[in-house]
């Protein structure tokens, strides 16, 4: 069948690279797709929320089923306007992607249903904001409500840190997201990511991964949306995966179908694991970035039938399999990013760190220009690797950066620090 992918990051490219594999599939196209996407799909130059335009590319290339990757299509109800159509997509409904389009119907949600998560209140009104952060005390959390390129929550660890957070956000920091702000407990512990699919009602685990999402090596710096993962996150042992399955995802899919909004697609929980075990900080309702590289890197098998699956509802008769080596990516981006940053530079030497072994180049802000490949975006590659264990990946991802040449990029240094101090501990 034909297939479109539809968004143009390194979670794009790390999909397509997956499904091109795939038995099933005669031709995958990728809307808007980027220069390494490229190499395996048709890509065609449709934006992600052109609803209409990418529904013309199914009809005139007879797209069977379609992949949306990035949250803002999902939340504006691209998979239900698809559905309507008769296109079969992976993804969720515009009232299931609430999940990650509103943190304060995540939040009612988990109070309703007693799924443990920081402790909030939800405003609209800055006096009222204002006072319950007093009263709460520090450290505490602020969070414009709505999508926010993951730039919109700021851990205050003094009150005037909070009262400020909540200025700026009712003064439009963040836009229409911020209408309203939701303040929570700030959880302690180490943070995690958990993947599942589900369909509906269904779920089936994927696997764990831990980001970087700070700009700089040792944490430090403002939030990016990701600058390297590594899979699996080891502080989710197999106990805390199944206390994860049944205090935080199970609960979640029966209570989104119960309240008439069942969820299909993949959930991705950003968790604390914190001393009394797992708390959720997050949903969100499309594949992390770049966690998803380090987990296509991990799949052993045919992504394909699980993805059908997923929007068919028979989930249930799936099983994946998992390479049990580890990986890790490591994003290069754009000297600047997070802030402003130039575009245009050419990155030489793809093709050789591409070829050491276990190594995989994902794409994110590239362009194909007549054969260059050059920088098109703040976060540009994502350089992947797969080995016996975190350090092992680690080495082999960073002798690989170490061959690009592209003096216009940065990256950190330290991906998978924690992980590798835990391997070291324990060897
Ligand atoms: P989010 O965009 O909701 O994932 O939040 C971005 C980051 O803020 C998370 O990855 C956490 O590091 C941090 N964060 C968000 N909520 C909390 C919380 N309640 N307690 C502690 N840290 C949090
Ligand atoms: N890397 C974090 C995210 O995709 O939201």
């Amino acid at each position: 069948m034909n297939i479109l992918i539809v968004g143009s990051g390194g979670r794009e490219h790390a999909l397509a690279w997956t499904l091109a594999t795939s038995p099933q599939v005669d031709k995958i196209f990728c809307a808007p797709g980027n220069g390494g996407i490229a190499e395996v799909a048709t890509c065609v130059d449709i934006d992600v929320m052109d609803f209409s335009g990418l529904i013309g590319l199914c009809r005139a290339e007879e797209i069977e089923f379609v992949v949306v990757g990035p949250e803002a299509p999902l939340v504006e109800g691209f998979v239900d306007q698809l559905n309507a159509e008769g296109i079969a997509a992976f993804g969720p409904s515009a009232a299931a992607a609430q999940l990650e389009g509103s943190k304060g119907f995540t939040k009612d949600l988990c109070a309703r249903h007693k799924i443990p998560t920081a402790a909030y209140g939800r405003f609209t009104d800055v006096e009222a904001a204002k006072t319950y952060i007093v009263e709460q005390g520090a450290p505490i959390v602020v969070k414009a409500d709505g999508l926010a390129a993951g730039k919109g929550v700021i851990v205050a660890q003094t009150l005037d840190q909070a009262l400020i957070a909540v200025d700026e956000i009712f003064d439009g920091a963040f836009g229409i997201a911020g209408a309203e702000v939701v303040i929570e407990e700030c959880l302690i512990g180490e943070e995690a990511s958990f993947f599942a699919l589900v369909d509906g009602g269904h779920s089936l685990a994927l696997a764990s991964a831990q980001d970087h999402k700070p700009v700089g090596d040792g944490d430090i710096g403002p939030n990016t949306g990701g600058m390297g993962a590594y899979s699996p996150a080891p502080v989710i042992d197999q106990a805390m995966h199944q206390r994860i399955m049944d205090e935080i995802i199970t609960p979640t899919v029966t209570a989104m179908a119960a309240e008439g909004m069942p969820y299909k697609g993949v959930l991705f929980a950003g968790l604390m694991i914190t001393d009394k075990g797992p708390e959720l900080i997050e949903y969100n309702a499309r594949f992390g970035d770049p966690e998803c590289q380090v987990l296509m890197a991990r799949l052993n098998g045919d992504l394909l039938p699980a993805l059908k699956a997923t929007a068919e509802g028979n989930l249930d008769q799936i099983d994946l399999n998992w390479h049990d080596e580890a990986a890790l990516v490591v994003v290069i981006a754009a000297k600047g990013y997070p802030g402003a940053y130039d575009k245009g530079s050419r990155i030489r030497n793809l093709d050789t760190a591409g070829e050491l072994p276990g190594v995989n180049i994902f794409h994110a802000g590239t362009a194909n220009d007549r054969g260059d490949i050059k920088a098109n975006g703040g976060r540009v590659l994502g350089v992947t690797a797969r080995a016996a264990n975190v350090a092992d990946a680690q080495a082999r991802a960073y002798e690989a950066v170490d061959v690009i040449d592209w003096p216009e990029g940065f990256c950190r240094r330290d991906i998978g620090w924690r992980a590798v101090a835990r391997e070291n501990e324990t060897a």
